[in-house]
């Protein structure tokens, strides 16, 4: 048992749970004893991880979903209701990248980010809240944004247009529950560079969002214009870690989950060009 936050037996779901950030949630949620329901389009990882949890002695459902989905991301929510009959944390952490000049992108890419990144994180809220409401027990909703929801700047345009989205809309939720003095508490992940498959979201895109007679996606995409992601991602923070933190911002009840504070400079210099 924990103090306050978190308790042993507690239910969470987690979306993007088979790998990266999201299996790092997992596998903490799990190590306090509670009940995880990992969630995920890719099925191989996901029976993996589901099977290595269980051998650890958790108690574990998994289920494909594809967030960008309402009627799936509902079926997750019946299930998670159905196997445990209650949910006290959702990780709305399901999450895709691609790069280019923005007006290059075909309408195909702002459907495939937006409907993972922005669509996966609406329809986790409207499956999973009225259902917390409804219960009462003290929860948790924990949305990945990233600092990129947090700055602006050149580089990975839909992505951060979706993270801004991400952020603003778990700010508002979290004042109107608060105002609803609802027992719910919201959280945004905001983190530098992960060490994750995140550069090799192409692995997961649907068919009929794929660019047709175009050139694969680059592998070594340019942050900022400058930066190669693929060094930053490969020496980046663990999952692990970035777990931890979510765990503390949880047991703290911090909304704004900032992993690497160094970044918080340029979230300031945003602001300030703003006001001036
Ligand atoms: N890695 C970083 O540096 C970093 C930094 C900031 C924020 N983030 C965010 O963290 C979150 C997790 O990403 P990660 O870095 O762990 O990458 P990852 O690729 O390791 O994990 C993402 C998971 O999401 C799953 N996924 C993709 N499309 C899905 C869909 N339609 N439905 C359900 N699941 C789907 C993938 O199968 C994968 O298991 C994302 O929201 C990402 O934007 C990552």
């Amino acid at each position: 048992m924990v103090e306050h936050g978190l308790v042993s037996g507690n239910v969470a779901v987690i979306t993007g749970a088979a790998s990266g950030i999201g299996r790092g949630l997992a596998e903490r949620f799990a190590a306090e004893g509670m009940k995880v329901v990992l969630a995920d389009v890719e099925e191989k990882p996901l029976a993996k991880l589901e099977a290595a949890l269980r051998a650890k002695g958790a108690t574990v459902l998994a289920v494909r979903t594809d967030v960008s989905n309402a009627a799936a991301v509902e079926n997750l929510a019946q299930q998670t209701l159905n196997a445990f009959g209650a949910v006290h944390i959702l990780c709305n952490n399901a999450g895709v990248v691609c790069s280019r000049p923005i007006w290059e992108h075909t309408l195909a890419d702002w459907e495939w980010v937006l409907g993972v990144n922005l669509w996966g994180v609406i329809h986790g809220i409207r499956a999973f809240v009225p259902r917390m409401l409804a219960q009462g027990d003290k929860c948790h909703i924990v949305n990945t944004a990233s600092i990129l929801g947090l700055v602006g700047g050149s580089g990975e345009g839909i992505y951060k247009v979706s993270k801004h989205g991400v952020v603003v809309l778990s700010e508002t939720l979290a004042d109107e529950l608060a105002q609803k003095e609802a027992n719910i508490q919201v959280h945004v992940l905001c983190p530098g560079w992960v060490r994750t498959g995140i550069l090799d979201s192409g692995r997961n895109r649907p068919d009929a969002l794929q660019n047709q007679a175009e050139k694969p996606h680059p592998r070594e995409l340019l942050i900022g214009g400058s930066r190669n992601a693929r060094a930053e991602i490969e020496s980046g923070m663990s999952p692990t870690e970035v777990a931890d933190h979510v765990y503390n911002a949880i047991q703290s009840g911090t909304f704004y989950i900032h992993t690497h504070p160094e970044h918080k400079t340029s979230v300031r210099s945003r602001m300030e060009r703003i006001l001036e």
